[in-house]
């Protein structure tokens, strides 16, 4: 039986690389229609043909967001995987803006696309939303205190809004990734990669088509009982 039983709109944020990619594409072709958002302009361009449309968004401003909702129609999935590393500094060092756009694009990213998506699904009684957290977000790496504690913000935003509308059949959950191999480790420290790649069990990165298989069921009907719950998929590397 298909995974994905009506045809469905997707919107999918940091669309134009890594995971959102990978998930934008996963979704399309599954069948579902599928706006693919981001703020960079050329990558998106090259998804146009996979997808069904694509918009030049910056999560982090609501009105922006608002509007191209509007633009796309009644949205019944969404796909938070917008997000940055920000700097990879200790605490002591880290600039205030890096700190502040960091818990923007990561978590009022987040806020922002469910806040403008979640009142046509309540009202037509279905919706998935799918977070992209981290592991970072439920151990804390060193050195990236803002994404660290973004991404903990993300889980806990998943776990409160996927109790507040799961009886009007909206189910909200979260994704854990460890390291995925995607443009965001390109400028990662080779200690910090070390780091963490040293953390997994099955000694390897994990890949973005990997995460969409997940993310694929947890937007579909598939995903029937779940809801404000956070789905590892870390190589061995979560134990909790
Ligand atoms: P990526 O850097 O390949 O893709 C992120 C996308 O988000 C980029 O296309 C970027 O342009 C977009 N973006 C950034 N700021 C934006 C904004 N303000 N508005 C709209 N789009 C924006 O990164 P990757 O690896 O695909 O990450 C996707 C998600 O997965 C992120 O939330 C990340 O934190 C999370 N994640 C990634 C892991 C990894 O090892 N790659 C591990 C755990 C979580």
């Amino acid at each position: 039986m298909p995974r994905h039983l009506d045809k469905r709109t997707a919107l999918v944020t940091g669309a134009a690389s890594g995971i959102g990619r990978a998930c934008a594409a996963r979704l399309a072709a599954e069948g579902l229609r599928v706006a693919a958002a981001d703020v960079q302009a050329d990558p998106l361009e090259q998804l146009a043909e996979d997808v069904a449309s694509v918009h030049v968004l910056d999560v982090t401003d609501y009105g922006a967001v608002q509007a191209t909702v509007a633009e796309i129609g009644p949205v019944d999935v969404v796909v938070n995987s917008a997000g940055i590393i920000g700097p990879q500094l200790p605490i002591w060092e880290v600039p205030l803006e890096g700190w502040e756009r960091t818990l923007a694009v990561n978590l009022t990213g987040t806020f922002n696309t469910i806040k403008a998506t979640m009142d046509g699904m309540r009202q037509r009684g279905w919706g998935r939303i799918v977070n992209i957290a981290s592991i970072a977000g439920k151990e804390g790496n060193p050195n990236m205190v803002a994404y660290s504690a973004s991404k903990a913000a993300v889980i806990g935003l998943t776990k409160s809004v996927g109790k507040e509308a799961c009886t009007d059949g909206v189910l909200v959950n979260a994704v854990a990734p460890a390291v995925i191999s995607t443009p965001m480790n390109a400028d990662t420290e080779p200690d910090m990669m070390e780091y963490m790649l040293s953390k997994i069990p099955m000694r390897r990165l994990g890949l973005p088509d990997e995460v969409a298989e997940l993310v694929s069921w947890l937007a579909s009907d598939a995903c029937a009982f779940s809801t404000g719950a956070v789905y590892d998929i870390s190589g061995g590397r979560a134990t909790y």
